[in-house]
């Protein structure tokens, strides 16, 4: 199964100079307890926006087509059949970002974990493609307000594709 996960604001948007939009605890758990002992697919200015490397405790690929790229506790590629190709039919592989890599995948995906961040972000400069969602099918959905630690009141959906 591969899936995308992401957190996208009420303008679409993903990303501002090369970092996230806001800092949501509560989404980076929902983001490591969806992810950990799984596999993790992202573009090279998602991996450099990682503040400590490598995402721990899963298989991390990051795509680049620079060649003799080497990061420390990643596999390199330099396309994404070839990053799908190294991962096992019964593998759980995770879309993690970003812009490029999320239009490039979402094609090819069977399932979305979307946080939906309810809040406009004027000055990103990142997006998620327009999803088209007649497509999907909602199969889970959790809304939380904002707290003192999650500035942002947010939803997290499950999408299948149809
Ligand atoms: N909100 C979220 O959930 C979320 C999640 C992740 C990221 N983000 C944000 O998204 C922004 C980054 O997105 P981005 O679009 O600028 O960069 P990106 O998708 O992370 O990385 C783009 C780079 O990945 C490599 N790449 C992409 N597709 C490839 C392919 N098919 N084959 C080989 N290499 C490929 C290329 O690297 P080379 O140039 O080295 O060839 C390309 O320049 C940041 O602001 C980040 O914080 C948000």
């Amino acid at each position: 199964m591969i899936s995308i996960i992401v957190a996208i604001s009420d303008n679409n948007a993903i990303g501002k100079e090369g970092q996230l939009l806001c800092h949501l605890p509560a989404d980076m758990k929902h983001f490591k307890d969806l992810t950990i002992g799984h596999t993790v697919i992202m573009g090279r200015k998602t991996f450099e926006s990682l503040p400590k490397g490598a995402l721990p405790n899963r298989k991390n690929i990051v795509l680049t087509t620079k060649e003799s790229t080497e990061y420390t506790n990643c596999i390199v590629c330099g396309s994404i059949q070839q990053a799908l190709e190294i991962c096992k039919e019964d593998e759980s592989v995770f879309i993690i970002g970003g812009a490029h890599v999320y239009a490039e995948t979402i094609d090819r995906v069977e399932r979305m974990y979307i946080t939906h961040v309810h809040h406009v972000f004027d000055e990103a400069d990142a997006f998620f493609p327009i999803v088209d969602f007649n497509r999907w099918t909602e199969i889970e959905r959790q809304k939380f307000p904002a707290d003192e630690k999650n500035l942002y009141p947010y939803t997290f959906v499950t999408y299948l594709r149809k």
